[in-house]
């Protein structure tokens, strides 16, 4: 089983600190090989059954809680085919309802955010209220009966966590909490609330949702595809460890602070890839030659001594949170990596009706420090973020619009590969032990489809 060295060097951790974040690897769920064929990608039949099985079942992130802060303010958001609006009711409450008048059908709100105290649908004016509720319609006495009273928006279920609305289709799912175990658990060590969407990208691409979430559900392309990464993390399987969750949630833990055997020591460009960040915390790089094995403890060290001074509050984070990169998926969509002074969450979406097209997120996320608003903030990896305002939504196609240094290197396979997968000659994949996690999510996607699950 792979992740013997992480638990090794786990050793070293502060254990008044690990009740906090339990890195322990668990018991794998049973993963059976996966022939993952190429008609999953292509497929209407298969994209219509995934609709009908996972999309209208599983709880997804509608959007943030502070889009959401005053009475009538509203989102929309886009899933699959179809449309939902969250807003913030007079009574303080976030409703979800689809998108859709109930008159004759018209899409109700085309904005993509607002504040309003009702909403009027664009085709005949029908007024509908926040809470749903149909308020007003033209002459009104022409129908043989009003439908004022009688008609309202459909709801969709709502729950709040970190920060995020999250809704659910299904409106007999289990509740959210349920679904997210055991990751809210652990993503509640890190102040998610708190953070500020510094990058919101949403681009289209010509490849199926799950080219991308393979991706992000594997670290086997690191050496190929982010060939500078291996300079200041361990990229190698043996050090990474991978958890597997009842769910389909599944967590990677990758040891950072120092290099990949993978970079044979050289230590120019060993030191040139954590540069900014030691020296942004402090520490000289120069030190470090001749004992590059250091580096990891002390930029720990560094981080919880200068924290407080900084602004920041790394008391609830165990060490391992301050240097590595733990990077979560949440069934079916959602990929992000979380580090302590920010994160990034990539979100691959369905198209409304093609099966080789997504509309795929990329979120970043800052925690800036407290009484500081000046300085600039890593957000993550190479990411760094000066502006403490939300950032606008910026939407094109893939290439148009920058998605950020690492996920261009990501994306620069998604086409390439969707095109492969669509060729009669492609025979199915062969997966290699560390991509398990993608055996895995596809087994549950298969078990929401045969109905023995959601
Ligand atoms: S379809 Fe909305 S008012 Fe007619
Ligand atoms: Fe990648």
């Amino acid at each position: 089983m792979p992740g013997p060295m992480y638990a090794a060097r786990m050793a070293s951790t502060d254990p008044r600190l690990i009740p906090l974040l339990d890195t322990s690897k668990r018991p794998e769920p049973k993963v059976l090989p996966h022939p993952l064929g190429g008609e999953r990608y292509t497929s209407r039949d298969f994209m219509e059954r995934e609709w009908e099985r996972v999309w209208t079942r599983v709880w997804q992130i509608g959007c943030l809680e502070s889009e959401l802060t005053e009475t009538g303010d509203f989102v929309t958001h886009e899933i699959g085919r179809e449309s939902l609006i969250f807003a913030r009711h007079t009574n303080g409450e976030i409703r979800g309802f689809y998108n859709v008048c109930q008159h004759r059908g018209n899409r109700l709100v085309p904005e993509e955010r607002g504040r309003s105290g009702a909403f009027v649908c664009p085709y005949h004016g029908w007024v509908w209220q926040t809470d749903g509720e149909l308020r007003k319609v033209q002459d009104e006495e022409d129908f043989p009966e009003s439908p004022c009273g009688r008609l309202s928006l459909t709801p969709v279920r709502v729950e709040t966590w970190a920060g995020f609305v999250w809704f659910n289709l299904d409106p007999d799912a289990g509740p959210l909490m349920e679904f997210l175990d055991p990751v809210a658990r652990q993503m509640d060590t890190y102040r998610m609330q708190d953070m500020v969407r510094t990058g919101y990208t949403t681009v289209e691409v010509d490849c199926n949702w799950k080219v991308i979430q393979d991706n992000f559900s594997e670290s086997y392309h690191i050496p190929t595809v982010h060939p500078g990464l291996k300079y200041f993390l361990d990229d190698t399987y043996q050090s990474t460890q991978f958890d597997l969750y009842e769910r389909g949630h599944t967590r990677m833990i990758m040891v950072g602070g120092g290099p990949s055997e993978r970079a044979h020591g050289n230590e120019e460009l060993i030191l040139r890839g954590l540069r900014e960040e030691l020296e942004g915390w402090g520490l000289d790089p120069e030190s470090f030659r001749g004992r590059l094995g250091d580096m990891r403890a002390e930029l720990q060290r560094q981080k919880r001594k200068l924290s407080g001074e900084r602004g920041y509050d790394f008391s609830h984070y165990v060490d391992e949170q301050l240097t590595d990169h733990l990077h979560y998926t949440v069934f079916p969509n959602l990929a992000f990596s979380m580090k302590p002074e920010g994160c990034i969450f990539l979100r691959p979406n369905p198209h409304p009706t093609d099966p080789e097209k997504c509309l795929f997120d990329c979120w970043y996320f800052t925690l800036f420090p407290e009484g500081d608003d000046t300085s600039r903030v890593q957000q993550t990896d190479g990411v760094w973020s000066t502006s403490r305002e939300p950032a606008a939504h910026s939407k094109g196609l893939l290439g148009e619009v920058p998605l950020g240094a690492g996920i261009s290197e990501d994306a620069s396979v998604f086409i390439s590969q969707q095109q492969g997968l669509r060729s009669r000659a492609f025979g199915g994949a062969t997966l290699a032990g560390q991509e398990r996690r993608i055996a895995y999510y596809h087994q549950v996607i298969d078990e929401y489809l045969d109905g023995s699950r959601g």
